[in-house]
């Protein structure tokens, strides 16, 4: 079998026989016409003229080829206190029954239906049933408010919404119906037909003509076959968060998507049909698309699907209970979780707990991973530990560990090397290419492998700005880092106003634009601080309106209160100071680096088109005072 470096240079070399080759292992009802089409570039597609149906290279061809009776979705939920198996079988009857509904309701090839659902199996079963007749998913993460539902069905105008009546978090019960209502008020194009799991936990009231309930419709409802779609018909829209508070809805098709994932499963992430892999992540986040559904499905593996948390439910030894008890091969998480871990159980009594012989690798991404931690989950438990980098935008990683086909040194803080079909440059800003070890912008050399999104949802002009535009013939990451001597991929950072708090992205101008619509708030910035537990917090400064005599203090509580209304609990925000005036430079612009640098404790170089440096003082006293109570 070639290595990774003969493997990786022929990727780049010849595109169109690499991946033709991979695509060898899907179902194909139709072969395409052509494995790279370029003749709308720099708008690459792949598999044009191909046509498969994702779901079912998913479930049909395991289950009816040897693999019925194997676990394909162990659904294991601390937090109710049950564990569910479907086998392949079990499974691709579910999601069969489940596109009856959806067909029957109206939704056929091409309609979106928004999934705003809790971490239950249903969640999974809506998604592939959607792939099933061609329909389009659009899964919106439960942490997120009714209002950026709302902006999510506005912008993806859904035939039908598939949401629960509550979810369950370590905190208490999250009251569903109550957000999906929110939202369904709000959007100028709500849906009219809504499918609700009744949780036992919390049922709730469903609106007759409109709603209909999970389980009865799907008593009553006939299997759907799968419908063939074109390799480069979207499977579905994820929207993820941009520098401005509108996010982008990103297009993965279903050729690309099916071929790349199936090449991750045993490439980078070693696994074989029937292991178990497990990614505690949520089917909300593009780690759960990719990595709870689509990936381990499409190899033919058992995936895990854990409702739950990495501590507290009940403490830090639920991540190694579970490995433990379903056998699992290979975790994939985000470092967030690990440092949550390693702060309740610095000495890892927990791990000592365990029979872990059978997993073998622990693989971390969403944010970067400090080498502390790196260092210590290897050392703890004992395995190869692979960061791995990527973005909603990718659907898989750009740079990682290739463990199914030859293992590299690793350094901790880096995430190694680039990946098949990724050609990773780092640019300085105009476009020029750094040395080895120089930090700048890190861009993709176009095309960029299958799998990756061809556009952003109903605007290819906003795909090609945002991404394709800043530097020509390149996809602009966003982030930050450099190449090092070995070719090593070392990630620092966003270059945009993109946060990253728990391994969950979010943008500071939806948080600005919460604060905004606080009546008594004129002006605001909001800034990503570091924080030991979450790798970021989002902190914000408020200018009130001059006609406000309110205390401060009580306006800030209420600046909390709108975040979370507006964005979501997911957004953790609650650290707000009130200022007399923002820092900005005589055109305008608030100073939005020299006051991250003040949060994050230190000394900014003041630029000399500052409007008035004295501002710089009262927003280093408003942000020490902050902190004082944060720290405690
Ligand atoms: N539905 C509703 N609310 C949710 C939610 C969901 N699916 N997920 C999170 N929330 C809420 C939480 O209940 C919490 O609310 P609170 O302010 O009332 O306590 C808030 O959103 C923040 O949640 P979370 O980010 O989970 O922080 P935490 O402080 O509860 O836990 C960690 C910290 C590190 C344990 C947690 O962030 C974690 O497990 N991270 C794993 C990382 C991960 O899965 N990343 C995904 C990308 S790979
Ligand atoms: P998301 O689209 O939510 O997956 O977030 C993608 C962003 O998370 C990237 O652009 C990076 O900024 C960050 N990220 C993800 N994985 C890593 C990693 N392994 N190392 C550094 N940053 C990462």
């Amino acid at each position: 079998m070639a290595g990774y470096r003969e493997l990786y240079e022929r990727s780049l070399r010849d595109p169109e026989g690499f991946w033709g080759e991979e695509a060898e292992a899907i179902t194909w009802h139709r072969r395409w016409d052509r494995v790279l089409d370029d003749s709308e570039a720099p708008f690459y597609r792949w598999f044009t003229g191909g046509q498969l149906n994702t779901a079912y290279n998913c479930l049909d061809r395991h289950a009816d080829g040897g693999r019925g009776e194997q676990p394909a979705l162990i659904h294991d939920s601390p937090v109710t206190g049950t564990q569910t198996t479907y086998t392949y079988a079990q499974l691709r009857d579910a999601v069969a029954r489940f596109a009856g509904v959806l067909r029957g309701l109206g939704v056929g090839h091409g309609d979106r239906v928004i999934v705003y659902m809790p971490m239950i199996p249903e969640a999974a079963i809506a998604m592939l049933a959607c792939a099933r007749i061609g329909a389009v998913h659009s899964v919106v993460f439960g942490g997120f408010a009714g209002a950026q539902l709302a902006k999510r069905i506005d912008d993806a105008e859904p035939k039908a919404l598939v949401t629960a009546s509550c979810g369950i978090e370590p905190g208490g019960v999250v009251d569903y119906k109550h957000l999906y209502e929110h939202a369904l008020s709000e959007a100028a194009h709500a849906p009219t037909t809504v499918v609700v799991k009744q949780r036992e936990r919390q049922p709730c009231e469903l609106v007759n003509g409109r709603d209909h309930d999970w389980d009865s419709a799907m008593a009553h409802a006939a299997p759907a076959d799968p419908v063939p779609v074109a390799a480069t018909d979207p499977l579905y829209i994820l929207y993820t968060s941009g520098t401005t508070g509108w996010p982008k809805g990103v297009v993965r098709d279903n050729g690309g998507h099916a071929v790349a994932l199936h090449w991750t499963m045993k490439g980078l992430y070693g696994i074989d049909p029937g292991e178990v892999f497990w990614t505690a992540s949520d089917v909300g986040w593009v780690v759960g698309h990719s990595y709870i559904v689509y990936g381990p499905l499409l190899r033919g593996a058992t995936t895990v699907m854990f409702e739950g948390k990495p501590v507290g439910t009940p403490d830090a030894g639920a991540f190694w209970r579970v490995i433990e008890e379903h056998g699992v091969a290979a975790l994939f998480t985000a470092p967030t979780a690990f440092r949550a871990i390693r702060q309740r159980d610095p000495e890892g009594r927990e791990i000592a707990k365990h029979d872990l012989r059978g997993f073998r690798t622990l693989f971390l991404a969403g944010e970067r991973c400090d080498p502390d931690t790196f260092v210590w989950a290897q050392n703890r438990l004992n395995v190869p530990v692979v960061d791995h980098w990527w973005q909603t935008e990718t659907g898989w990683a750009i740079a990682g560990n290739p463990m199914g086909i030859e293992p590299m040194p690793v350094k901790p803080g880096s995430a190694c090397k680039p990946m098949p079909g990724w050609d990773v440059r780092v640019l300085d800003e105009g476009g020029a290419e750094l040395g080895a070890n120089e930090v700048g912008a890190i861009a993709c050399k176009l095309p960029l492998p299958p799998g990756t999104l061809p556009s952003i949802w109903g605007s290819r002009d906003r795909f090609y700005n945002e991404y394709l535009s800043t530097f020509p013939g390149f996809y602009r990451t966003g982030d930050a880092g450099m190449l090092d001597s070995d070719g090593d991929v070392w990630v620092m950072g966003r270059l945009d106003d993109v946060i990253n708090v728990a391994g969950h992205r979010l943008s500071t101008g939806a948080i600005e634009e919460a604060l905004a619509n606080h009546p008594d708030v004129a002006e605001c910035a909001v800034m990503g601080v570091h924080d030991d537990l979450k790798g970021q917090v989002p902190v914000g400064l408020v200018v009130l309106t001059a006609s406000c005599d309110r205390d401060s203090d009580a306006v800030a509580k209420e600046c909390v209160q709108q975040v979370r209304e507006e964005v979501g609990p997911v957004a953790a925000f609650k650290h707000v100071a009130v200022v007399p005036r923002l820092p900005k430079t005589r055109s305008g612009k608030i100073l939005r680096g020299t006051m991250r640098k003040l949060a994050d404790g230190e000394e900014p170089t003041v630029p000399p088109t500052i409007d008035d440096p004295a501002i710089l003082d009262e927003v280093r006293h408003a942000l020490a005072d902050l902190r004082k109570h944060w720290d405690v």
